[in-house]
């Protein structure tokens, strides 16, 4: 699938107060600053789409972006900052639920987990309450140019039996860059299958 249009179509806090265009939607979450923002953006061939930064806890908004007039991305906040006020962690939190839990439209929420490193207690805690409230989701390695071939492998394949762990069946998986666009055809094709 070819992305020809991505249009920023508002931002909100809730999913109620979410664009009153209802169409399908794929959300992307993981720990702040392992890149979903700039995935997004690798996805919609445009860097200034989504605000990024080299700094942790940019997006502190659920951002919609109208793909090709007929579904959206949807860009959320990290979780799991430890850099902010217990007060604002808890609100990006509650945020990050209610839209995962009460966004009707959300087809599939992507994690996305550092290709680099072992996958985090914050991040296993919040990918098994993902099972617990039967929400579909598929896994996203970032950074994927950060590291060699071999190394990149291994460490793919360390946090596969990590999350082998918790769950019996592994979930989809997909490998990224938004620096070389590693992984765009397979992401967007998968997304295709939905839609
Ligand atoms: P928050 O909005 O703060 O939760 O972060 P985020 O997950 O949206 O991360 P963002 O896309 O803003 O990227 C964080 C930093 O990582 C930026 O400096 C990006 O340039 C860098 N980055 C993101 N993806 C990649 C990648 O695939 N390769 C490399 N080398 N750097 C990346
Ligand atoms: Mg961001």
């Amino acid at each position: 699938m070819m992305i020809t249009e991505a249009k920023f179509a508002g931002s909100c806090t809730r999913a109620s107060m979410k664009p009153s265009r209802r169409l399908p939607e794929f959300a992307f979450i993981g720990r702040s600053n392992v890149g979903k923002s700039s995935l997004i953006n690798m996805l919609c061939s445009n860097r200034k789409l989504a605000k990024t930064s080299s700094t942790p806890g940019k997006t502190q908004l659920i951002n919609h972006f109208l793909i090709n007039d007929s579904w959206y991305l949807v860009d959320l906040p990290g979780y799991g900052f430890a850099k902010i006020s217990k007060e604002a962690r808890e609100g990006l939190r509650v945020m990050i639920n209610d839209y995962i839990r009460n966004s009707e439209e959300l087809v599939l929420l992507f994690v996305l987990l550092d290709s680099r490193h072992d996958l985090t207690k914050i991040d296993r805690e919040f990918i098994n309450g993902l099972g617990e409230n039967g929400i579909p989701f598929a896994i996203i390695f970032t950074k994927g140019d950060k590291l060699g071939p071999n190394a990149l492998k291994a460490q793919i394949e360390k946090n596969k039996a990590l999350l082998s762990e918790d769950w019996e069946e592994l979930p989809p998986i997909f490998s990224s860059s938004s620096q070389t666009g590693e992984g765009k055809e397979e992401i967007l094709d998968f997304i295709h299958r939905y839609i």
